[in-house]
């Protein structure tokens, strides 16, 4: 009798509940608890109506909304989070979102005719954390569209008709994150990108960037990951990555690098730099100097024949090291890689020698001349750091007559280590 009570009465309280749901919930959505609302796919060309004050999330996607104006979220002032991608928005009128304080996430993405933002598109979106903007057509971006973002953590604009960085990036105090991915961006000046104090990541990637100015990311004292693969660099200034201090992760894969010089000598902190899928066919010796917390490095796919001597020894965390898709030549020039391979510890992908293939023992025993003189015993650095001077250095230890025992051995190894 006491359980049929209890069953009663809580029958009642769920029928009670659902009537009520289906009272404040819009009939082509689902309300699940009631301050949650999916409207996602429903077909809808404008906004409902009845929707309750208290909605904290309202799930709009994938619908045929166009337009939006000052009314449409006025009394939906606790919403904390906004769905609006894969709808047909073409303009947001100015106070659009003025009255959404509490509002955390608002996912404007896949509105393929948003165009344009006017300044106060944003305004009043004082606890906004994240804003996506990926895969709409923008093209321009009003230089204070974002000033009224001051929580603003994450900000998606890839894939998106952009021809230059936007100066509105300016007063993002908090921004963590920033996407400008997809893009069709040629340049990035001195002061596209400044005063980004919290600014962590940075991606880049598939621009059409060629040209950067000197210090264009020195003013990014926290940046971690660089994202500058797939675009069009050919050229790396000594002097392009000064400020990057705390960077862990600089991404230059598929661009038209050719060759490195003294670049990353000041990315301290540096782990994982990937140069794979470039036209890199010279590494200054000096190159990787100071990259005392290097872990991962990528040099596939490129045109080198040889590496400088003592090119790794200097890096004590080196973990994994790619080097496949060159046309390496393992003359004597490389002896220092077999001695150093013989007490390297990590993974190391993809040295193909070319030059043994095709050589039988009786060719190996006579070096020829050009050979001998540069398989002398492995020089030692003349001056440890080559940055400051002109060209990279030339500098080699005095040309002990080869001995020829020693030259075998190395051939040996080295063919050993081209049929691995
Ligand atoms: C149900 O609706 C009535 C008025 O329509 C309201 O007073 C009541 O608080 C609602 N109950 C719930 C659980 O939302
Ligand atoms: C909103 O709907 C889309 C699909 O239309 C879905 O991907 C997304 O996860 C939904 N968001 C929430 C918070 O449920
Ligand atoms: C907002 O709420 C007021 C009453 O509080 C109501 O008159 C008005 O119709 C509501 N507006 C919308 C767009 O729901
Ligand atoms: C999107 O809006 C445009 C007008 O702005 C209209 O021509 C087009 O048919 C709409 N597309 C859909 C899928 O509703
Ligand atoms: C940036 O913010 C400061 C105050 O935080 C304000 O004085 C300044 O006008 C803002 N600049 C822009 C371009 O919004
Ligand atoms: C590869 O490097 C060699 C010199 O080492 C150069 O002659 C050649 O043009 C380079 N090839 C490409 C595709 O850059
Ligand atoms: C090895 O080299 C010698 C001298 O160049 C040549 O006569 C011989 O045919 C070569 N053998 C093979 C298997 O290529």
């Amino acid at each position: 009798m006491f359980f049929l009570v209890i069953f009663i009465f809580t029958c009642a309280a769920k029928t009670g509940l659902s009537l009520n749901l289906s009272d404040s919930c819009p009939s082509m959505c689902k309300c699940e608890p009631e301050e949650i609302i999916h409207c996602n796919r429903a077909g809808l060309r404008a906004l409902p109506g009845e929707i309750a004050a208290s909605t904290v999330s309202l799930n709009l996607s994938n619908n045929y909304l166009r337009i939006l104006t000052t009314n449409t979220f006025r009394n939906l002032t606790f919403l904390h989070s906004l769905w609006l991608d894969g709808n047909n928005l073409t303009f947001l009128s100015p106070g659009t979102f003025h009255a959404l304080s509490k509002l955390r996430e608002l996912h404007l993405s896949r509105n393929s005719r948003l165009t344009y933002l006017h300044a106060n598109t944003f305004r009043g979106l004082l606890n906004l954390i994240s804003l996506d903007l990926s895969h709409c057509n923008i093209f321009e971006i009003h230089p204070l569209l974002f000033s009224h973002l001051p929580s603003l953590e994450r900000l998606d604009l890839a894939s998106n008709n952009m021809r230059y960085v936007p100066q509105a990036f300016r007063n993002l105090s908090s921004l963590m994150r920033l996407s400008l991915e997809g893009n069709h961006i040629e340049a990035i000046g001195r002061d596209s990108l400044k005063d980004l104090e919290t600014l962590y990541d940075l991606n880049l990637r598939k621009n059409r960037i060629w040209i950067i100015q000197n210090g264009a990311f020195t003013k990014l004292p926290r940046l971690g990951v660089l994202n500058l693969g797939h675009n069009f660099i050919g050229d790396l200034p000594n002097q392009l990555f000064n400020g990057l201090i705390q960077l862990k992760t600089m991404h230059l894969e598929a661009n038209r690098i050719t060759a490195i010089d003294c670049t990353f000598r000041h990315l301290l902190n540096l782990r994982n730099l990937y140069l794979n899928n470039n036209q890199i066919s010279s590494i200054s010796d000096s190159a990787f100097s100071y990259l005392n917390k290097l872990h991962f490095l990528h040099l596939s796919k490129n045109n080198l024949s040889s590496l400088p001597i003592h090119l790794f020894t200097e890096l004590p965390k080196l973990k994994y090291v790619f080097l496949s898709h060159n046309p390496w030549k393992c003359d004597c020039k490389m002896f220092w890689f077999l001695q150093w391979t013989a007490t390297y510890r990590g993974a190391l992908e993809g040295l193909h020698c070319a030059f043994l293939g095709h050589h039988n023992v009786t060719v190996l025993r006579v070096p020829h001349p050009g050979d001998q003189m540069e398989c002398t015993a492995p020089p030692e650095l003349v001056s440890k750091d080559k940055c400051g001077a002109a060209g990279t250095s030339t500098a080699a230890g005095p040309p002990a007559p080869p001995n020829k025992v020693f030259l075998l051995v190395v051939i040996c190894h080295m063919w050993y280590f081209a049929r691995r």
